[in-house]
Order: structure tokens, then C-alpha cells, then sequence
């Protein structure tokens, strides 16, 4: 086996010490959606990766659809991820932030007061989600967006850009991945609408591309990558016929902007379809910016795929729950701690801090 994992990578400034991402992860202790020094203990432990993304972040009050999800729009959510982004650094950590608007994927019962469900089309999503207050609960039909939504929704990810660098991110991903606001965009499962936001390739990807410019526009594109999961079936996503086209498009249009990565769902290891290999070849071959590979990585599996060129980074989801010290362990080859899902999206420290 070889050792490319643990050698150095640039993400174009950026210097990263290994090749080796902690993968964005919801994990639910947000309390009052605001970062809190659990967070900052959870994300310190873990900064002997090369990168870290982390959880979905949402850009606005009306993204946040799960409970105890961080946001990035207020004040008090800037100084409590400054604290995050201060412990990672101060450990010789690198970190981005992943905006996710959680778009349909929501219920009233974990938003604010005078918050909106917003979403392309007025589509539900089949089956029910937790809430806090009551329960698990069946998802609502979201509100179409209207023009003025869109654009609302636009500036709040280019603001969120914004603050991600006054709170001292080193860069944010853009959640457009596992049928989430922008993917709810991308895919005709979810978007059924009839004017240019809907239909053909191009207005799919309209939104994608939209915000993209808008968050490179603030804060440069060299600080900007993006999530995608072609062929994903997660919260109600589905593949047509024009799946390769359009995430061919998509990256066209990245190109253009010149954003710094693109980071490739394959959820095949928890159960999802495969994810085709051509397709995600021809991304590889077409995007001009960095690849992270995702998807139920070991040590020799990330070597093997990184010398083949398959990536230039390899994303490591779940081991990072149960182990803080993953670099150390994939290195030595010492045995992994299997994580205990039970805790995966509880409040407090159990299963969060204490592996
Ligand atoms: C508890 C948990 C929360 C997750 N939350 C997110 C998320 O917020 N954003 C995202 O893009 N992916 C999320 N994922 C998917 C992971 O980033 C990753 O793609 C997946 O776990 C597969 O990688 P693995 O086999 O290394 O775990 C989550 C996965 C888990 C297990």
C-alpha cells in the first residue's frame, strides 16, 4: 500500500497537510442553532485532517429544517463558529464551512417563528422527520419560490460566504448534493417548474450556478466548492434520463467561475444505487479545479484510488465520528472504533465528545 493519503495537497493557497477530508456531517448539537463550545471540542479533536467540512450550515432562518442545526446569518453564529474555526486552526487545521439550505426538507416544528418552507415546486417529500417538540412528523408541502424567493434566497448564500470569512473560515462548500434546496433545483423529481428556473439542463442547473456566482462574487471563487450526488436517491431525489447532461453542464459552468473543488457523493456503501463511473470519470476528466472522493473509504481503498487519479482528496465520513485521531489510527493501520449510530443526531456530549 502506498502512503499518498498522508502527503501534502494544495486546494490553491491553501496548503493542507494531508489528503485526508473529514466529510461534512450533520450531528445536531446546535442548540438554538448557534455554535457552542461542544462544537468547538468536537471539530478541535478532529484537526489532523487535511480538511475539514463541516455540517450542513444554513444560510438562512428558513433553511433551518432539522432540529439543533447551526446556522450562518446572525452575529452570534459568527462568534460561535470564530470559536470553531479558531481551535481547528490553533491545532494546525484547515476548515470550510458547508452551506446546506435544507429548502423542503423541513417541518414547522423545528423552525423560528415567521420562517417560510421554500422550495422549487410545492412538492412534498414522502415520510415524516424528527422534531424536537413532537415527535416524528409527516413532511409539509413547501411553498412554491417565487422570483423574489429565489433571489432572496441567492444573496442569503452570498452573505453566508461572507461571514464564513468574517468568521475566519478558510473556505465554505456549497451543499448541492442529497436533495437539499439546490439539488431540489437540479433534479425533475423536485422541480417541476415551467419557467427558467425549470425544465431543459440549463434552467436546472440555473440556481446552482446563480448562487455559486454570487458567493464567488463575494469572497472569490478560489475559496468555493460544491457537493453534488449524481444518480442519488436520498429525501426523495431520482435519476432521468438527462442526469449525465446536466452534472456535465454543471461543471462547465464551475469551470467558468472557478471554483476550487468538487466534491462527489457515492452513498453505494449505506445502501444507495451505484453511482455511475463513467459519469463520475468524465466529471474528473472535465472539472479544472480539485476532486474529493466520498463514499465508505478505508486507508488502502483511498491510496489505491488516489494513485489511479481517480482524486485528489478522499473524504472520510462516519470513522471520523468514533475516531478523533482517524489520520493517526488509517496510518498506523490500528484498528477503527465502530460508531454507534443512536448518537449520531442527539443533543449533549455522548457519542459526540467522548469517543
Ligand atoms: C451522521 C451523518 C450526518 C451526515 N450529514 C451530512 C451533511 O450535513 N452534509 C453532507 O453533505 N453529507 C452528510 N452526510 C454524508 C457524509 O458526508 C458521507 O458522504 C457519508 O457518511 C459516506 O461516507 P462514509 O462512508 O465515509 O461515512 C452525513 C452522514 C452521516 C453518517
Amino acid at each position: 500500500m502506498t502512503d499518498t493519503l498522508f502527503t501534502p495537497a494544495t486546494l490553491c493557497k491553501l496548503q493542507l497537510k494531508n489528503r485526508v477530508v473529514m466529510a461534512p456531517m450533520t450531528r445536531s448539537r446546535a442548540t438554538g442553532n448557534v455554535p457552542n463550545a461542544l462544537m468547538e471540542k468536537y471539530y478541535g479533536l478532529r484537526a489532523a485532517a487535511g480538511l475539514i467540512i463541516t455540517e450542513g450550515t444554513s444560510p438562512s432562518p428558513n433553511g433551518l429544517g432539522y432540529a439543533r442545526i447551526p446556522g450562518l446569518f446572525s452575529s452570534g453564529q459568527v462568534a460561535g463558529w470564530r470559536k470553531v474555526t479558531d481551535a481547528v486552526h490553533g491545532a494546525g487545521g484547515k476548515i470550510f464551512v458547508q452551506l446546506m439550505h435544507t429548502g423542503r426538507v423541513s417541518h414547522p416544528a423545528n423552525m423560528a417563528a415567521g420562517t417560510r418552507i421554500v422550495a422549487p415546486s410545492a412538492v412534498a417529500l414522502a415520510g415524516d422527520m424528527w422534531t424536537d417538540s413532537n415527535g416524528m412528523q409527516p413532511y409539509p408541502v413547501p411553498s412554491e419560490m417565487s422570483e423574489e424567493d429565489i433571489a432572496t434566497a441567492i444573496a442569503e448564500y452570498a452573505n453566508a460566504a461572507k461571514l464564513a470569512i468574517e468568521a475566519r473560515f478558510d473556505g465554505v462548500e456549497l451543499h448541492a448534493a442529497n436533495g437539499y434546496l439546490i439539488d431540489q433545483f437540479l433534479n425533475t423529481a423536485t422541480n417541476q417548474r415551467t419557467d427558467k428556473w425549470g425544465g431543459s439542463v440549463e434552467n436546472r442547473i440555473r440556481f446552482a450556478v446563480e448562487v455559486a456566482k454570487a458567493a464567488a462574487a463575494e469572497i472569490g471563487a478560489e475559496r468555493i466548492g460544491m457537493r453534488i450526488s449524481p444518480y442519488g436517491v436520498f429525501n426523495g431525489a431520482a435519476p432521468d434520463a438527462k442526469m449525465d447532461a446536466l452534472y456535465l453542464r454543471l461543471v462547465e459552468e464551475l469551470n467558468t467561475i472557478g471554483l476550487v473543488y468538487i466534491h462527489v457523493v457515492d452513498h453505494s456503501s449505506m445502501g444507495a444505487p451505484e453511482v455511475s463511473p463513467e459519469l463520475k470519470a468524465k466529471i474528473r476528466a472535465n472539472f479544472k479545479g480539485k476532486y474529493i472522493l466520498s463514499g465508505g473509504y478505508n486507508a488502502a481503498r483511498a491510496n489505491a484510488d488516489l494513485d489511479a487519479q481517480k482524486g485528489d482528496l478522499v473524504a472520510f465520513g462516519r470513522p471520523f465520528i468514533s475516531n478523533p485521531d482517524l489520520v493517526a489510527k488509517l496510518q498506523s493501520g490500528a484498528a477503527l472504533t465502530p460508531p454507534d449510530m443512536s448518537t449520531f443526531y442527539t443533543p449533549g456530549e455522548k457519542g459526540y465528545t467522548d469517543y
